[in-house]
């Protein structure tokens, strides 16, 4: 029962610190989560090319899917000029808006026109949209 104690314990500190290292701003937070869902449909593709998981057609639509998805939520969730400690967003975003959404329907176009049917056709595509997440990165992202 004590070790049992302790180890809750031990969570709730684990927790409480994550926390006091986390986003404030919620409309932060919201824009990242937007990220990080692109970000983890870019590691399956990803690991799909490099053959690092095996090629599964539907799993690969789910994450084109899921980029289109959240590339079309890049305009709404940024568009606010919100600031947090943790952001990397760099002001040039407000002051380069219509760029900066350009550059998230380059990303949806790119994921639009990914082949999921074939292993070839990921592999090929996926140049384009690496390229679209490392172009918007360098202007606007610390
Ligand atoms: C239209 C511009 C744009 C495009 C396109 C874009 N990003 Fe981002 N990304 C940003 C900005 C700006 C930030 C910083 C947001 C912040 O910290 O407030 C960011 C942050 C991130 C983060 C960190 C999220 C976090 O939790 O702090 C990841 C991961 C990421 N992007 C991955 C990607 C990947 C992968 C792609 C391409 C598939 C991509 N991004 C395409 C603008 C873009």
């Amino acid at each position: 029962m004590k070790k049992l104690a302790i180890i809750t314990v031990a969570i709730a500190l684990s927790g409480a610190t994550i926390h006091a290292h986390s986003v404030e701003n919620p409309a932060v937070q919201k824009r990242m989560d937007v990220m990080k869902e692109i970000k983890g449909a870019m590691g399956v593709l990803g690991s799909m090319a490099k053959g690092a998981i095996a090629f599964d057609a539907a799993a690969a639509g789910a994450a084109q899917n899921t980029l289109i998805e959240q590339s079309g939520m890049v305009a709404t969730t940024f568009e606010a000029n919100e600031t947090d400690p943790k952001s990397e967003a760099l002001p040039a975003i407000w002051e380069n808006w219509d760029t900066f959404v350009e550059m998230a329907d380059d990303l949806t176009f790119a994921a639009e026109g990914l082949d999921t049917t074939s292993l070839d056709g990921v592999r090929g595509g996926l140049g384009n949209i690496g390229a679209s997440c490392g172009a918007c990165h360098k202007k606007f992202r610390m």
